[in-house]
């Protein structure tokens, strides 16, 4: 694993998937045993962090890590789905992580996506703040430069809220639905704010769908209205991406 130099924000070349899976895991093992196993987690879904799951799976099951006095949150869920849906955040998380260690359900939290509104959004932030805010962020990045489920234009000082999907998430999450008609067309995502709050950023961002993002955000201007650029004013985030993300930036 190598800094690539000057980019925006701290950003790591490994050389295979698996060396930035170990890394992150690592580094949640650690927190968690320095806090007494009662480290708060944000979590991520999609393709990017099913490895450092299993990763983490491993630990659980090898004896070196375990989950039960952790906190998590997740970064966002799509309305309309319900939680038994085998394509909601929750069934995610349940089949990759939670019910593979012995992470209380409890004590796992997703923004809530049923109808009730803005006002269960500011309750749910109540509760990361209640947890004593989230020591550990993992994020995946959008090809578009989402981060949660903040699209393109959201606000630097968002808060939790209820987005429409932009078209090219619909199209790039259609893998996990029988047809794109199936994707809901609306989410609740953790604002940028929210997760700015967060002490620590790990981005995972591996293959050639994220090369033009990311060299555009670590090479390029500050455009805000890309959400990933929010991450410069965080001091400690750091990008993991292997060598087809960061093909144009060596
Ligand atoms: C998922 C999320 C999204 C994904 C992003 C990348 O909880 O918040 O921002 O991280 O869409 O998805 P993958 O990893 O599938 O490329």
């Amino acid at each position: 694993m190598k800094l690539i130099p000057e980019t925006t924000i701290p950003t790591y070349l490994v050389e295979t998937q698996a060396e930035a899976n170990e890394v992150l895991a690592l580094e949640i093992e650690r927190l968690v045993k320095s806090q007494d196993g009662s480290a708060t987690l944000g979590l991520a879904t999609g393709s990017s962090p099913i490895g450092l799951y299993s990763e983490l799976v491993r630990l659980y099951e090898a004896g070196e890590l375990s989950l039960k006095e952790v906190t998590s949150f997740n970064l966002d869920e799509y309305m309309g789905l319900g939680p038994d849906h085998p394509a909601s955040y929750r069934s995610f998380m349940s089949e990759h992580l939670f019910a593979e260690t012995d992470i209380r359900l409890t004590e796992t939290h997703f923004p809530p996506s049923d109808e009730s509104g803005l006002g269960a959004c500011a309750k749910w932030e109540d509760t990361i703040r209640a947890a004593g805010g989230i020591d550990w962020q993992l994020l995946g990045v959008g090809r578009n430069g989402h981060i949660g489920f903040n699209e393109p234009g959201s606000p630097f000082d968002s808060r939790t809220r209820r987005i429409e999907l932009a078209q090219s998430t619909r199209e790039a999450n259609a893998r996990f639905f029988k047809s794109i008609d199936e994707v809901p067309r609306y989410a609740v995502t953790m604002g940028v704010g929210t997760i700015l709050e967060a002490q620590r950023l790990r981005v995972l961002a591996f293959g050639d769908t994220k090369t033009d993002i990311l060299a555009r955000v670590l090479r390029g201007d500050n455009d805000e209205s890309i959400p990933l650029n929010a991450l410069r004013l965080h001091s400690d985030a750091a990008l993991y991406i292997d060598a087809a993300a960061a093909s144009k930036l060596l």
